[in-house]
């Protein structure tokens, strides 16, 4: 397979649905061996059927990002499937209930912190060493707009994403002199499943907060998330990159 990423193999957490999906088809694209992770089985399988059919050497694997052990043996089939892990996304997330804070269920709030940022972490945990050892691969974890604002209702999920923010610095301190780059994308809203609970009004109100009109899409936020990837952005360690339609320049 020709392309910016013939030749390595990638993780994508999430990758059954919306955003996952997207950076999966991208990286398979562009030539990378794709292990399409999500809690998902069925999705999973779907998604990897989908890649294939289109040239993409892509494995479905179920996993629990909220499961350290799922996330070191996601790391160890990738290895193991493909000789190697280069690329990882953390991306797989869940929105919670709307809620707020004073009001806001402990088992949700446990629920949200458990995959939007103790997954990160797991995958993280379990993917730097891999990568060190090998002399170098780049991560981008999956933040969103509520990684830098607040949002009334979503408490779980903004510290979350704030969190994931945070982290993905402090893991690209502690790995940048060992080849690895660690970087976070912030999307605004995008029009991907997470969002299927969202009725008329709120998603006219989710509209109105972009300047540019629109929710995003997930393949825009997949060309992002493969740029960071790639070696076009060599000299690009513990950032985080909005994908937002001007939503926090106002
Ligand atoms: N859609 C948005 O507006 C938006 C905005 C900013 C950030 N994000 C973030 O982007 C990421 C992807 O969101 P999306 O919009 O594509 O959502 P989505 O619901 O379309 O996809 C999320 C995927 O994650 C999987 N998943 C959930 N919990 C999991 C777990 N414990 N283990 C493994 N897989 C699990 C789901 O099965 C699903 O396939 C999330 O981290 C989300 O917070 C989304």
């Amino acid at each position: 397979m020709s392309g910016e990423f013939a030749g390595k193999a990638a993780l994508v957490t999430g990758a059954a649905s919306g955003i996952g999906l997207a950076v999966a088809r991208r990286l398979g694209e562009a030539g990378a061996s794709v292990v399409v992770a999500d809690f998902d089985e069925d999705g999973a399988q779907v998604a990897a059927g989908e890649l294939e059919a289109a040239g993409t050497r892509a494995e479905p694997l179920v996993v629990d990002v909220t499961d350290p052990d799922s996330m070191r043996e996601a790391v160890r089939f990738t290895t193991h499937t493909f000789g190697s892990l280069d690329l990882a996304v953390n991306n797989a997330g869940v929105s919670g209930p709307s809620m707020p804070t004073g009001e806001f269920e402990v088992t949700a709030w446990d629920r949200v912190i458990a995959t939007n940022l103790s997954g990160v972490f797991y995958g993280l945990r379990h993917q730097l060493p891999v990568m060190a050892a090998a002399g170098g691969g780049a991560v981008v974890n999956m933040s969103s707009i509520l990684g830098t604002n607040g949002f009334a209702g979503s408490p779980a999920y903004v510290a979350a994403k704030h969190g994931v923010v945070g982290l993905t610095k402090t893991a690209a301190l502690e790995y940048a002199d060992k080849g690895v780059r660690v970087n976070a994308v912030g999307p605004g809203f995008i029009d991907t499943p997470l969002l299927r609970g969202t009725d008329s009004p709120m998603r006219e109100r989710l509209v109105s907060l972009h300047p540019q009109g629109r929710l995003g899409t997930a393949e825009e936020v997949a060309e992002v998330t493969a740029f960071l990837l790639s070696d076009r952005a060599s000299f690009v360690q513990g950032s985080y990159h909005l994908v937002d339609g001007g939503y926090a320049a106002r």
